[in-house]
């Protein structure tokens, strides 16, 4: 059932443009400019009266919260807050009748997320999920549901759950932007439209796949990496950083790049590969300068960003080129770069890709 792949992990990768296709259809029109996701019960009246979201989510699904947030404040402009499942109740955490409280899950079993979701509507908000598996109990015990459709996911570390994590991140903020009337008919139009490239775009990139090999020979023997991004690349830099750790048994730390300077930097010398996430858009001009300080300092670097950007070529050991695609859509590219440098570094190293010691696929304890 690998289909030809060495391991699950990496079919689920290719795989990742279809079920993208499938998690957006018969949800998203670009001809009329709509978004459509009535599963989850939002109409103008509900919307309009949020006072904030909360997600709600573990490791990956975290990830993938966070990405959210950038695109939901930003389209919907609607406070968004993220939060770790099993920090969630412990922390006495404020929510009114008029907050949504969200919680991702591919699996929808997780232990934490599940008593986080619970927890919350014992407070009295509205409680909606982001779910991978139909009927699982995450699922039957939200308000409502929106499902992505990455299929089953079997290799331990999440890939293809993730981006169609941030497909589904994309059609809520558009489907909120409209109901609550900050978003325009022709921004949602242009929004829809990146979705909607996607799954194109990732086959671009998934044509290459040189510069990973590249890596794994020079970087498999390194014992710590460096992750940095900034906006919504922030949480890719995490997510890339938890992808090398669970099957390559590399430590690995994903850092806000504008964090770098405020004590990480004093880690940088020739031994510590630091993987910058830099494509065109609102911070790339901040982040590059911060690629030219891990430079300066000797860091070895591993640049991700617009495939035509010769600056990067100029400072980096090695260069990931992503096609050219709005910045909404921005991680959902980048990611694919980062989950491909874990897989081929850990392949290098032969570890157990799919089954990586001490790990489950889902956390059913808290
Ligand atoms: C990472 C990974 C885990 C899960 C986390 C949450 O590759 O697989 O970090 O993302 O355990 O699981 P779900 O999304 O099933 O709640």
């Amino acid at each position: 059932e690998k289909q030809g792949y060495k391991h699950f992990m990496l079919k689920e990768i290719f795989e990742q443009p279809a079920r993208i296709i499938d998690t957006l259809r018969g949800r998203v029109s670009v001809e009329r400019g709509e978004v459509n996701l009535p599963e989850l019960g939002l109409d103008e009246a509900s919307v309009q009266a949020i006072d904030k979201l909360v997600f709600v989510a573990c490791g990956t699904s975290y990830f993938a919260a966070q990405v959210g947030r950038y695109m939901i404040e930003q389209h919907a402009r609607i406070p968004v807050e993220v939060e770790l499942a099993s920090e969630f109740r412990y922390r006495d955490p404020i929510v009114s009748n008029n907050t949504v409280v969200i919680g991702v899950s591919q699996s929808g079993e997780t232990a934490d997320t599940l008593a986080a979701l619970r927890e919350a509507r014992a407070l009295g908000a509205r409680t909606l999920c982001i779910c991978n598996v139909i009927e699982s109990t995450i699922a039957r015990e939200s308000d409502g549901v929106l499902y992505t459709h990455a299929g089953p996911e079997i290799g331990v570390a999440s890939t293809k759950a993730f981006t169609t994590q941030l497909a589904a991140m994309g059609m809520l903020a558009i489907c909120l932007g409209q109901l609550r009337g900050a978003l325009g008919e022709e921004q949602a139009r242009e929004l829809i439209e990146a979705l909607r490239q996607v799954p194109a775009e990732m086959e671009v990139m998934l044509r290459d796949m040189a510069p990973y090999e590249t890596i794994a020979r020079q970087f498999s023997r390194s014992h710590s990496f460096l992750y940095l991004g900034r906006g919504n690349q922030f949480p890719i830099a995490a997510e890339g950083a938890l992808k090398l750790k669970e099957i390559s048994y590399i430590h690995a730390e994903g850092y806000a790049a504008g964090e770098m300077k405020h004590g990480p930097i004093a880690l940088i010398d020739k031994q510590l590969p630091v993987v910058v996430l830099c494509p065109r858009n609102r911070v790339y001009e901040k982040t590059a300068s911060n690629l030219e300080e891990v430079r300066a300092r000797g860091g070895r670097i591993i640049a991700i960003g617009n495939q035509d950007d010769s600056r990067l070529e100029a400072f980096a050991d090695v260069v990931i080129g992503l096609p050219e695609v709005p910045e909404f859509v921005q991680p959902l590219i980048s990611v694919v770069a980062v989950q491909l440098i874990a897989y081929h570094i850990a392949d290098f190293k032969g570890t157990d890709v799919d089954q990586p010691r001490n790990l489950a696929k889902s956390v059913t304890v808290e």
